[in-house]
């Protein structure tokens, strides 16, 4: 068993999240957790240049619906990482392979995990489709 955390902002929420959520949780085995922190409408727009269309209430909510997810927690800066692993007893961390190498600095904090992302769907995508 193995308490695993992934972040990100999961905004119109599609089926590369779904997978990529269920393939975290799966990685924590029997009696395993998955936090997932979900970013804020704030760091998504000031950090990220992200504009959401879905509000962080919601885009927490549904994720936290999720059978597959125990905790879900707020993202606001690039430096909590650190805090949250230790924090929440951390074992995994998992983001999906658009961040291949970029947090390999945690892993003297915990086992660094990146999971092949979902091809053809992301919310930059329907976004586009939909002419938001
Ligand atoms: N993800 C995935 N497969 C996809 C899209 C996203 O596995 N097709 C993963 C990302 O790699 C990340 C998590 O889902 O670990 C949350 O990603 P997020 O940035 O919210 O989703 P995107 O759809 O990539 O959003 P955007 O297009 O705005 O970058």
């Amino acid at each position: 068993m193995a308490n695993v955390i992934t972040y990100g902002t999961f905004d119109l929420f599609h089926i590369g999240h779904l997978k990529l959520l269920q393939r975290a949780r799966a990685l924590g085995g029997e009696n395993g957790t998955l936090t997932v922190v979900v970013s804020s409408d704030r760091f998504n727009l000031e950090e990220k240049q992200k504009h959401c269309v879905i509000p962080h209430r919601e885009r927490a909510e549904i994720v936290g619906a999720l059978k597959c997810v125990d905790k879900v927690l707020v993202e606001d800066s690039w430096e909590q990482k650190r805090k949250d692993i230790i924090d929440n007893n951390i074992d995994i961390f998992v983001m999906g392979d658009d961040w291949q190498g970029k947090f390999d600095f945690l892993k003297d904090l915990c086992e660094v995990v990146y999971l092949p992302r979902t091809p053809g769907v992301s919310s930059r995508d329907l976004k586009n489709k939909s002419g938001i």
